[in-house]
């Protein structure tokens, strides 16, 4: 008959003694335990307090290098822009419009008497011939340092089977193309001068997986991951690559406009960034920043809980995020609901109908009060609706708030009457709906839907 393995090991080394050993097996695991929390909270004082990060004179600071910055006309981006050009680095500002771009480089020039270029892109779009025209732009410049900061997230916490197609679309294009093809264009410039620098945003939702912000947070959760892997591919050729990660900043992105102590404002949290390049901070993982202290301590905090409690606690810490995000979400509905009432028509959405209905008699403009709208996965309650315009082969249709056009509507049924018109929309921008596969021009923007 088989002996079992503890019953063996007690029978040649006495039951005593393997009490004993458990004992010494245990003690050295908590010691190793304290001695590997110490050392690791030693290092994120003095990360956060003592230490001072790499200087930004290696990367070109003063020799007339350039800093390409993404995401450069608002937030931290353009924060990003401004110390950056105080440091006497010219600057490259990229983002959506032209006219804040514009505005910050004037910005820029007059204060720090540096030389600005821009570009204006949409990176949703993710277009070949936009990255050809930054590939251009900066053929001829030395760029020390790339900073990958435009980012998007979700307009307001969304189920992730609610998330509109568009919104799911821009986060990736964004988030994730953005970075990966602007980097491809510049690293190549710095292996070569063999000297760089490049940051790239990364957020707390790429660090604790974020339910209803599902796609923003896998998003995030890759530029992690990414970050690690070419960090160590460029390291041999003198190209420097952290991830910053961020827990929530004052922002248009983040909604919050009163900064605190957790809450710092952009230019706060970028100082300190630009003060601590190369230091961990609060962070776990090779070639990641934490450098915001509030940051650092909760980013420090949660990684260590989830290492000690194992599956349980990451278990426990996503359903506390979870619930943290059920209650945004739900204030972020009411909010809207609110503004709905306070703003009944301030917005207008243009829908083609052509092929769904066509009215009897040609009428130049019909108005009808709708009886009811619904509006999937939500119905409108009564007092958000509004009239329906209907000309001869489109229906202009005015809902209250754009935010529902943003996060909720995936499908619109309207009924009056013997009006029935079962329609698909696609998304395309907040306050334009299409059936699908048809054209039409918006009466309200220059909008051209193909
Ligand atoms: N704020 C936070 O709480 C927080 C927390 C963690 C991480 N982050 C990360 O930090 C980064 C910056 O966030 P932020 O709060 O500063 O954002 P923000 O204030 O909303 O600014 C976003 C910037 O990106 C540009 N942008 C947005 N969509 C674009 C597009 N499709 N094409 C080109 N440019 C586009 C905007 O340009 P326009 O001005 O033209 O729209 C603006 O310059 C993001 O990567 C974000 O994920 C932020």
């Amino acid at each position: 008959m088989a002996i079992a393995p503890v019953e063996a090991f007690k029978g040649v080394i006495g039951t005593s003694d393997a009490s004993a050993l458990l004992t010494l097996l245990l003690s050295l695991l908590g010691g190793f335990t304290a001695i590997g929390l110490a050392m690791s909270y030693s290092q994120l004082i003095l990360d956060l307090f003592v230490l001072s990060g790499k200087n930004l004179k290696k990367y070109g600071a003063g020799k007339k290098s350039w800093a390409v910055i993404t995401g450069a006309s608002d937030g931290i981006g353009r924060e990003f822009a401004l110390q950056l050009a105080k440091a006497k680095f010219n600057i490259v500002l990229v983002s959506r419009t032209e006219s804040k771009l514009h505005a910050v480089a004037e910005e820029i020039e007059g204060k720090f008497g540096v030389e600005t270029k821009v570009l204006a892109m949409d990176f949703a779009k993710n277009e070949d011939k936009d990255y050809d025209r930054l590939q251009d732009l900066i053929s001829t410049l030395d760029v020390g340092v790339l900073v990958n900061n435009v980012g998007q997230s979700h307009s307001i916490p969304v189920p992730f089977t609610l998330t509109p197609l568009q919104e799911m679309k821009n986060i990736i294009n964004i988030n994730c193309h953005g970075t990966l093809r602007i980097t491809q264009i510049v690293a190549p410039r710095m292996v070569e001068r063999k000297n760089g620098l490049i940051l790239t945003m990364g957020s707390f939702g790429g660090l604790l997986p974020t339910p209803l912000l599902a796609t923003y947070s896998g998003s995030k959760a890759f530029l992690n991951y990414w970050n690690q892997s070419i960090a160590a591919e460029l390291a041999p050729s003198g190209v420097d690559c952290y991830l910053i990660k961020s827990y929530l900043v004052t922002s248009a992105m983040s909604k919050i406009k009163r900064a605190s102590m957790t809450i710092p404002s952009p230019k706060a949290f970028v100082a300190t960034a630009l003060g601590k390049i190369g230091l961990r901070g609060g962070a776990a993982t090779p070639f990641t920043m934490t450098p915001y202290p509030a940051h650092a301590f909760m980013n420090w905090g949660l990684e260590w809980l989830q290492t000690a409690t194992g599956a349980w606690g990451k278990k426990f810490v996503l359903e506390q995020n979870f619930d943290m995000h059920r209650a945004i979400r739900k204030r972020a509905l009411k909010k809207a609901e609110r503004d709905a009432k306070k703003h009944r028509t301030e917005w207008h959405t243009h829908v083609s109908i052509s092929n769904a209905y066509k009215p009897k008699r040609k009428t130049k403009k019909k108005t009808i009060a709708i009886r009811s709208l619904a509006i999937s996965p939500i119905d409108v309650r009564p007092h958000m609706t509004n009239f329906i315009h209907l000309y001869p082969n489109h229906l202009h249709l005015t809902i209250p708030h754009p935010t529902f056009s943003i996060a909720w509507i995936n499908s619109i049924r309207v009924r009056q009457s013997n009006i029935y018109l079962p329609t698909r929309f696609t998304i395309l921008c907040p306050g334009h709906f299409v059936i699908r596969s048809e054209e039409y021009n918006c009466v309200n923007c220059s909008y051209k839907a193909r």
